[in-house]
């Protein structure tokens, strides 16, 4: 069954955060005391954003029959930092994909492919050369996905000076839109 990609609305919002919330942050244990707090405060922080509509924004949302089952977001921002590096340092502005996420029961049928390719387009569309996103070195799935479709490493770094989990930058090369392409 194909998915239907489209933009997401404020009205949106509760179904997105319980993927996020189902894919980032799966209850087990006495985390799930803390999973009601979790889905709270992803539904306030996407509604106030997809309120906002602000430019340069774009949250995706795979439907099947009216049901959300993944979810991206792509934007002009700078890069996320870790929190103790001083936040006043200039950091360029560039295309980056954040929350890409399918629910567990629809994955490996090609949704996170098709919301890729559809943040891909929308970068193309902000005459934008490239598109960056960070992923867990760990991460072996989501690293396979992003390899099979041309992102490639541009540096790795750890979530602490010295210590932490590993994370890669990982960018890739788009065309430019050739006047009338749809
Ligand atoms: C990573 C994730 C978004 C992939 O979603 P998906 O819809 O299953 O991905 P697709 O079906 O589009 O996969 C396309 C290709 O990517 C690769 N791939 C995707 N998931 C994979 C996995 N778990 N293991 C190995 N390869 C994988 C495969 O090459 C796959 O093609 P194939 O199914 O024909 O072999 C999903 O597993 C997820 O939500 N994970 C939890 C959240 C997360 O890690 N997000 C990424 C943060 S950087």
């Amino acid at each position: 069954m194909d998915s239907l990609i489209r933009s997401a609305r404020s009205a949106d919002a509760e179904q997105i955060a319980c993927v996020l919330a189902e894919c980032f942050h799966p209850a087990s244990g006495l985390g799930s005391l803390l999973q009601p707090w979790i889905l709270a405060s992803l539904h306030n922080e996407l509604e106030r954003r997809l309120a906002r509509q602000p430019a340069y924004h774009s949250c995706l949302i795979a439907l099947i029959d009216d049901t959300v089952v993944g979810t991206v977001e792509v934007a002009v921002r700078p890069l996320p930092e870790p929190w103790w590096l001083p936040s006043f340092i200039h950091r360029d502005r560039l295309v980056y994909v954040s929350n890409l996420a399918v629910r567990p029961s629809w994955r490996r049928r090609g949704i996170a492919r098709d919301l890729l390719a559809e943040s891909e387009r929308t970068a193309q569309h902000w005459h934008q050369a490239d598109i960056r996103l960070h992923v867990m070195a760990d991460n072996a799935g989501a690293l396979q996905l992003y390899r099979s479709l041309g992102y490639t490493i541009e540096n790795s770094e750890r979530e602490f000076p010295l210590i932490g989990a590993r994370k890669h930058l990982l960018c890739k090369n788009l065309p430019a839109v050739v006047c009338g392409d749809a």
